[in-house]
């Protein structure tokens, strides 16, 4: 029995990876230095530039998403700074918390529930709070599987002379974004969602205007390891043999250049059609079942999709069902979503056709089984 015949992840992330990225996690372990090392981490930089979209610089902080989203925020912005929040959900409010924690005056601006967010809203909250220095979004706001309107929120924070922080980390290299064409200022996603990698690094793009802020001589919030002047500093001193302060998880980059490769290979544009296809095959199909969806397919992810259960539906049971007998894992509602959505996820495997006719046809026994069916929905 293979690890996925045990679980197979329809989440919103980590995803199950193909062969190929296991056998790179199964090497023999390599140095963290050297010609051959320095050479694949650049590559990885370099193809992360053209996923992102960036003639800027990249990084590939060792650590979780939300090391990634420290570093950006820590980075550019000084203890006391005036930063906008614009959240829709669980991660928009863990933005809020590392700013926060890093000792920022934070503003919140919070439209409904599952409602994306637009330029309108951060304009709107700009007007009142002149001060703020930076805008953070996240433009995949997974908690609810809702796309916010990246590109007009930085032109907004650009109008107003303040940079803009995006968690990209569902969606960069599923959900189009252009970081330099749209003016972000950082961005930060990982390996193990959109890219269909490993765990374990979350790739940081900063264009000219972070840089700037970076280096404007203000002592910034972070210390050493969460701040991009010290990987910076590393990527220039060390460039030739070790472009990266500490020590990498080699495994796990070798892993997430194979992982990007095959991102690359395929074309980043055609990723996106892709995933937004599979998207459509798991809201029809669902639909036909009698399922409602928590977003309009206009600000609805093409990775994730959010789903209330059907009137007099268990969720958990259902979710507990599918994982017993199908052995297929999907994510739950969180927060006041709890127990009334479940969200799926269709990156990496997910996305594959046979995999969601598969998940697909499980449903429909569940809901045939327990009498839940489209007339009573
Ligand atoms: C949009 C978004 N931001 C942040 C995170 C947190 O990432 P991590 O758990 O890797 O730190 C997640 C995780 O799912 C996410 O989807």
């Amino acid at each position: 029995m293979t690890i996925d015949d045990r679980e197979f992840l329809m989440i919103p992330g980590p995803v199950s990876v193909d062969e190929t990225v296991l056998e790179a996690l199964a090497r023999p372990v390599r140095a963290h230095y050297g010609d051959g090392w320095t050479q694949l981490y650049k590559h990885a930089v370099s193809g992360m530039r053209d996923v992102f979209k960036t003639d800027g610089e990249v990084h590939l902080v060792f650590g979780s998403g939300m090391a990634g989203v420290e570093i950006c925020i820590a980075s550019v912005l000084s203890r006391g700074d005036e930063v906008l929040v614009a959240t829709n959900g669980l991660f928009g409010d863990r933005m809020a918390e590392v700013a926060t924690a890093n000792g920022l005056q934070v503003d919140v601006v919070r439209p409904g529930l599952a409602e994306a967010i637009t330029a309108a809203h951060v304009r709107d909250a700009l007007a009142t709070h002149p001060e703020v220095r930076a805008v953070c979004v996240v433009h995949h706001e997974t908690s609810v599987g809702v796309i916010n309107d990246v590109e007009g929120i930085c032109g907004a924070a650009r109008e107003h002379g303040a940079l803009t922080i995006v968690d990209g980390i569902s969606a960069v290299g599923g959900v189009p974004f252009e970081m330099d064409a749209w003016g972000a200022d950082l961005c930060v996603t990982v390996a193990n969602k959109c890219i269909g990698g490993p765990i374990g690094v979350a790739p940081v793009a900063a264009g000219p205007r972070a840089l700037e802020a970076l280096s404007d001589g203000r002592p910034k919030a972070a210390g050493w390891y969460l701040n991009l002047a010290t990987w910076r500093r590393y990527a220039e001193l060390w460039s030739g043999w070790h472009p990266h302060p500490t020590t990498m998880p080699t495994n796990v980059v070798e892993a997430f250049d194979v992982a990007l490769t095959g991102l690359l290979d395929e074309g980043v544009e055609r990723r996106w059609t892709r995933l937004a296809r599979a998207r459509d095959r798991v809201r029809e199909g669902l639909e036909e079942m009698g399922f409602g969806m928590l977003s309009p397919i206009a600000t609805a992810s093409p990775v994730t999709t959010a789903v209330y259960g059907l009137p007099g539906m268990d969720v958990a049971d259902y979710m507990a069902w599918l994982l017993r007998e199908h052995r297929i894992r999907i994510g739950g509602g969180l927060g006041e979503l709890s127990g009334r959505i479940f969200r799926i996820g269709h990156m990496g495997r997910a996305a594959e056709p046979d995999a969601i006719d598969r998940y697909l046809r499980a449903t429909a026994d569940y809901v045939d089984g327990h009498g839940l069916g489209r007339a009573r929905a």
